[in-house]
């Protein structure tokens, strides 16, 4: 058995206008230990992804769709229902949570507080936190701090040892070396590691812009596009030999390591990503794919090509391979 099964997950964002369908049917498991990292372009869903997964608050709405971790079925429509598995099963490290650290507190008080909300006493647990800043290298000091006098690699590593506190079986990581620079990233990927190596997690997806970051950390790769998954395969797979035409796209416009593709359009794509109020019908990357035929009015489905669990969600990529 998987460690995480999502099947046919459907979340959107109630609006004025209509539903926005971020995440329109999602299926794909993680294996004990995995690392997957989460890419696609800007607004293709992967933080709507992430959050459905831990906290699914308005505007966003369940639609439907069955989330299994370690054979217990999540509750994720249910908020008041996840708070027994928040932080202690399943952790999000939210995009900008190190931006949203309360500046008014202490790192000890912020500590205390979220402790406090799983009934467990600040000073039980002083010296786990001790060991545990010691292992992302952070000084003690920090626990008399103001989130304004530390660094931003530093409060990524405060919000990094906050979340996984409790040891979850899950972490997702959304972005969380996005406003870092370049060896601070490095030395945060790296714990992230230590954080599974260690056992402290037992599966982790990174969501990122920066598939130089994953090609670092990930064994597999999940690709979104429009609210779809498109391809799921291991990092050398995806990085080497994309099926997808969209992650060829991807890969092929990677510029130099470490620039983030999001910060730029994708080259020699023409067009850009179908708004997700009405997304077209068919294949969703129809538009800009110069592959499309008559088949693709129909949508694809999001199958495993080969027996290394590979999927793609593209009728010429399934022809080729049949
Ligand atoms: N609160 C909201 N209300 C309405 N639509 C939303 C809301 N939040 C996100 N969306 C829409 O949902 C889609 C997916 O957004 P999401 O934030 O998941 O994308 P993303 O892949 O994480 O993008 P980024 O890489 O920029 O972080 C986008 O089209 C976005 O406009
Ligand atoms: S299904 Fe068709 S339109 Fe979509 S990516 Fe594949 S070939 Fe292109
Ligand atoms: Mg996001």
């Amino acid at each position: 058995m998987p460690l995480l099964e999502v099947q046919d997950l459907r979340v959107y964002y109630q609006t004025i206008r209509g539903d926005v369908k971020a995440l329109d049917g999602a299926s794909f498991s993680l294996a004990e230990g995995e690392i997957m990292g989460l890419a696609g372009e800007s607004g293709c869903g992967k933080s709507t992804l992430g959050r459905s997964l831990v906290l699914l608050k308005p505007p966003m709405k369940y639609v439907e769709g069955r989330v299994t971790l370690e054979d217990f079925s999540l509750p994720i429509w249910d908020r008041e229902k996840m708070n027994a598995f928040r932080f202690s099963k399943i952790s999000l490290i939210p995009q900008y949570a190190m931006n949203a650290l309360n500046p008014t507190r202490k790192v000890k008080k912020i500590f205390t507080d979220i402790l406090a909300t799983k009934g467990i006493k600040g000073s039980q647990v002083l010296p786990e936190l001790r060991r545990r800043l010691e292992m992302v290298e952070l000084p003690l000091d920090v626990l008399n701090m103001y989130p304004i006098e530390l660094s931003g690699g530093m409060k990524q590593r405060v919000v990094m040892v906050l979340s996984t506190f409790l040891n979850p079986s899950l972490l997702i990581a959304d972005e969380i070396t996005s406003a870092l620079d370049v060896s601070t990233q490095r030395a945060v990927v790296k714990m992230l590691v230590d954080f599974r190596d260690r056992r402290v997690v037992r599966a982790m997806i990174v969501i990122t812009h920066d598939i130089s970051l994953l090609y670092q950390i990930a064994d597999s790769i999940l690709v979104m596009y429009a609210g779809k998954l498109v391809e799921k395969g291991t990092t050398e797979e995806i990085l080497r030999a994309p099926k997808h035409p969209y992650t060829r796209f991807l890969i092929a416009s990677l510029p130099d390591i470490g620039v983030r593709y999001g910060e730029r359009k994708l080259e020699g794509v023409p067009g850009c990503p179908p708004l997700l109020l009405q997304p077209p019908r068919g294949c969703r990357f129809r538009e800009r794919c110069p592959h499309a035929f008559e088949k693709c009015l129909e949508e694809p489905p999001f199958v495993a090509i080969g027996p290394s669990g590979r999927q793609v969600a593209c009728w010429q990529a399934l022809e080729e391979h049949a």
